[in-house]
């Protein structure tokens, strides 16, 4: 019961790892609230675990204040995750405008004016917080056909620091985990680009990504929790805007 008494906002958390990030932080005695775009997977995956679900798409400002305001009117807000993101993959020549737009607003922007928004809810109730932003491997440098998502969470990476130095003064800490090749929803559709740019079979993708982890086999979302739950716990207060790569050995940094 590591989080009890801790109310926590975990955004894109309808399903995959944040839905995984919402079962472990409820284990630990958290107050868990799933915030989504897609309202009606984040109301269903909360009736199935027990916690509550609130409206919310991070690339609107006036939704991103409602939930404030939702987790306002329940007691609060100690905890936030910033998980929500997309995905996109396209050889340099083909990127569209359109794209670079759609995923820098939910993976950056996004990210950015969540985090500030429940900074300030959170600088007010004088009682610090945890703000936890999900980066990735590919924020750790270029991969040929996915410039515009390593881009984005290279961007996560540098606010986390940015961040993270500007809010501990407030007794918040802000750090991100950056997860390799994790299997789920998120990764059929990058197997799905690959199978297009690269011309490989369904499914074949994952599994040469997955042979390649030292640890032998892609990652799964509650390999992630236990970072998950260790930030957010008091055991982290003296983690200052850091990364930390939970990837089964893909990357040292
Ligand atoms: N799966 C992986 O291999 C992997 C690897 C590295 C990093 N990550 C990161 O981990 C996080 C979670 O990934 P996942 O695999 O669970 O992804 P996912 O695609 O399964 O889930 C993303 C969730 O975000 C929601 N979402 C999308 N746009 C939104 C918006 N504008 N506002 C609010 N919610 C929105 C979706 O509805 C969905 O529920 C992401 O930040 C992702 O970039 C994933």
């Amino acid at each position: 019961m590591r989080l009890a008494g801790k109310r926590a906002l975990i955004t894109g958390a309808a399903r995959g790892i944040g839905r995984a990030f919402a079962e472990a932080y409820l284990r630990e005695g958290a107050e868990v609230v799933i915030g989504d775009i897609n309202i009606a997977g984040a109301r269903a995956t909360a009736v199935e675990l027990g916690c509550e679900a609130v409206a919310l798409d991070v690339t609107d400002q006036a939704s991103i204040e409602a939930a404030m305001a939702f987790m306002r009117a329940g007691g609060g807000i100690d905890i936030l995750i910033n998980n929500a993101a997309i995905f996109t993959a396209a050889p340099v020549d083909e990127i569209t405008r359109a794209d670079y737009d759609r995923v820098f607003a939910i993976n950056v922007s996004g990210t950015l004016f969540t985090l500030q928004a429940a900074a300030r809810e959170m600088i007010a109730q004088g009682r610090g917080g945890k703000i936890i932003n999900m980066a990735s491997q590919a924020g750790r440098r270029g991969e040929s056909l996915v410039a515009v998502y390593c881009a984005s969470k290279a961007a996560v990476i540098s606010l986390t620091q940015s961040a993270g130095l500007n809010l501990i003064s407030h007794g918040i800490n802000v750090n991100a985990i950056a997860p390799g090749v994790v299997d789920g929803e998120h990764w059929d559709g990058v197997d799905a680009f690959f199978a297009k740019y690269e011309m490989k079979a369904p499914g074949q993708k994952k599994r040469e990504v997955g042979a390649a982890v030292p640890f032998g086999r892609m990652g799964t979302a509650q390999d992630l929790t236990g970072m998950a739950i260790f930030l957010a716990s008091t055991e982290a207060d003296y983690i200052v805007a850091q990364t930390y790569n939970v990837d089964g050995g893909n990357w040292m940094s």
